[in-house]
């Protein structure tokens, strides 16, 4: 039978409209809240090196304040690791950051910086906390983050997203077999990044993944149709494709 499949909806864009006006509102707090009743399994946020959206205060209340688990997204920095410490989140994925970028571009290199993550994946995993790798689906990554023996990895979906007809198609696949050398090899596997109404589905049918993280366009929907329904409409996507 195929398992749950999670929903963890991503705050930080409500941070990203409040900090436009340096005001104290809207609270990225209260949208993870009233996500958590509308039925999200969690919550996550992107703590960047240059806070321009969730702040650490941000994250200071949504570690005290949530009855759902926290996923505190981080780069591999000496600061974000003692934040993490101090805060002790239900999960920590740890992702590439650049400051010139606009989001996430890729996957981290799991392979090539594995002595550097090696140090991070213990220090968070001692600490209790479960650590995932952002990465591209790529069996040399998967292996990787065996080697790092992480529990958990995220599947990055931006590519798929963006690419249309076959080659989507040919994405698609690329993330279902990543999914299941993962999950064969034991990981958990979650998935994200640019997911949408219109996209959702083949991936919330790939039966491995336990967890998809959502931000941007539940965020940007919520605009329109409160972002209650919208969690509840892509819920039920998720639901339906299982
Ligand atoms: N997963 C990870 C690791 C991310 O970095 C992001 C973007 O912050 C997401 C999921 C969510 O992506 P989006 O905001 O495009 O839904």
């Amino acid at each position: 039978m195929t398992e749950f499949l999670r929903l963890g909806v991503n705050i930080d864009h409500v941070a990203t409209v409040r900090n436009a006006r340096g005001s104290g509102f809207p609270d990225p707090v209260r949208a993870a809240l009233l996500a958590a009743d509308a039925g999200a399994d969690g919550i996550t946020a992107h703590l960047r090196e240059d806070r321009r959206h969730i702040t650490d205060d941000d994250i200071a209340r949504l570690s005290d304040g949530l009855p759902i688990p926290l996923n505190l997204e981080m780069a591999m920095t000496d600061e974000m690791l003692a934040i993490a410490l101090r805060h002790r989140p239900h999960a920590a994925c740890i992702v590439p950051e650049k400051r010139e970028e606009r989001t996430t571009e890729g996957g981290l290199d799991a392979t090539g910086l594995h002595n550097q993550l090696a140090r991070f994946c213990d220090a968070l995993t001692d600490a209790g906390i479960r650590v995932s790798l952002f990465i591209e689906p790529d069996p040399r990554q998967i292996e990787a983050a065996l080697r790092l023996k992480v529990p958990v990895i995220e599947l990055h979906t931006g590519l798929y997203c963006e690419l249309e007809g076959e080659a989507q198609t040919a994405e698609l696949r690329r993330i279902s077999d990543a999914a299941a050398l993962a999950a064969k090899n034991g990981i958990e596997v979650h998935a994200g990044h640019g997911l949408t109404f219109d996209n959702v589905v083949p991936i919330a049918a790939i039966p491995q993944l336990r967890e998809l993280n959502i931000g941007h366009f539940l965020i940007g929907e919520a605009i329109f149709d409160g972002l209650g329904p919208v969690v509840r409409r892509m819920r039920n996507l998720m639901d339906q494709a299982r």
